[in-house]
């Protein structure tokens, strides 16, 4: 039986590949559907980029709903400077036709966690974590429906890609990702410690641009564009590739490896605000509350992706 999972995403070239990780792998998951929040660029583009990988993929079946437009408490923060204005800057998309959905996100995820049996959906968080920090303020019930959340969020050894000290999908809303990591749910979390082993350097991408399909040929116009940036932040010989590692590790979780520990979510201070504290030592005497993933076998990884790409139109 399929995983049934929910993406809840600020596409994001990167985002977009996840996306169309989990379409590509139809007998390990069941995407039933995505919800869009504010991120990398604002809801009205996220919700509208969701749909155009859905067509892309051939399946404008799969229910997509807007979520927050802002964060909990703070101002949205939004990088087009990496993905671009429109946030999938790479690939000519056309226009969605697919309507979306008429529930607000955070309502979506409440009913959609109630309507299953508690433990089997896994909410798999691509972006800040408002929308699902939301669900859980609205309706705390659905803690103990959801099987596990994984989420692409925060450093610890590598620290931060936003500040010195915080990840991008934490540093926008902190205060969602401390609700959501105090919440009790199992958690996995792929930060920036395992992503930034994960890089699409030029060999990597350009098999994809040759699997012979529409999909592989956005996916290197997107990563091709959104790489600009981190090439030149870097130095490295690929940018690194973020949100895929969430879906690969439902996948195949023997590429990575970490440690079940307590995760912590700064709040307070200007200096480190957002960053993710992680008792990797377990110096503390705080609950463990995360499987903080460490490290992936980025060949293996590569080799996943390109393999379910393929199967794409
Ligand atoms: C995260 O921030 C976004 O820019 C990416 O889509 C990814 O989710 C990496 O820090
Ligand atoms: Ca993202």
């Amino acid at each position: 039986m399929p995983t049934k999972i929910i993406i809840d995403t600020d596409p994001g070239q990167d985002d977009a590949v996840a996306i169309l990780l989990a379409l590509a792998s139809p007998d390990e998951i069941e995407l039933l559907g995505i919800t869009a929040v504010a991120g990398n660029v604002p809801l009205s583009r996220t919700s509208t980029n969701a749909r155009k990988v859905l067509e892309l993929a051939g399946r404008p079946d799969i229910p997509v709903h807007a979520g927050c437009m802002r964060p909990m408490l703070r101002k949205p923060r939004t990088a087009e400077y990496v993905h671009g204005p429109t946030g999938l800057n790479g690939p000519d998309l056309p226009e969605p036709k697919m309507p979306l959905g008429k529930a607000h996100g955070v309502d979506w995820i409440i009913e959609t966690l109630m309507a299953h049996p508690a433990g089997t959906i896994t909410l798999c968080t691509l972006g800040p974590l408002t929308n699902v920090g939301m669900a859980l303020v609205k309706a705390p019930a659905i803690a103990e429906r959801i099987g596990r959340i994984v989420m692409m969020a925060g450093a610890y050894f590598e620290v931060g890609n936003v500040t010195p000290a915080a990840e991008f999908n934490v540093y926008v809303d902190p205060e969602a990702a401390d609700v959501v990591m105090r919440s009790g749910v199992p958690i996995t979390i792929l930060p920036l410690d395992v992503t930034h082993q994960v890089l699409s350097t030029r060999d990597r991408i350009q098999k994809l641009r040759m699997l012979g399909n529409r999909t592989g040929r956005a996916v290197a116009e997107m990563l091709t564009f959104s790489e600009a940036f981190d090439l030149k932040k870097y130095g490295w010989t690929g940018a690194p590739l973020h949100d895929p590692n969430v879906i690969a590790w439902l996948l195949a979780p023997e590429l990575y490896n970490g440690r079940e520990i307590n995760v912590s979510t700064e709040t307070v201070s200007a200096l480190t605000l957002g960053m993710t504290v992680a008792d990797w030592w377990g110096v503390t005497d705080r609950p463990k509350n995360a499987l903080f993933l460490r490290d992936v076998d980025a060949k293996g990884f590569y080799a996943l992706l390109t393999e379910r790409l393929a199967r794409l139109p």
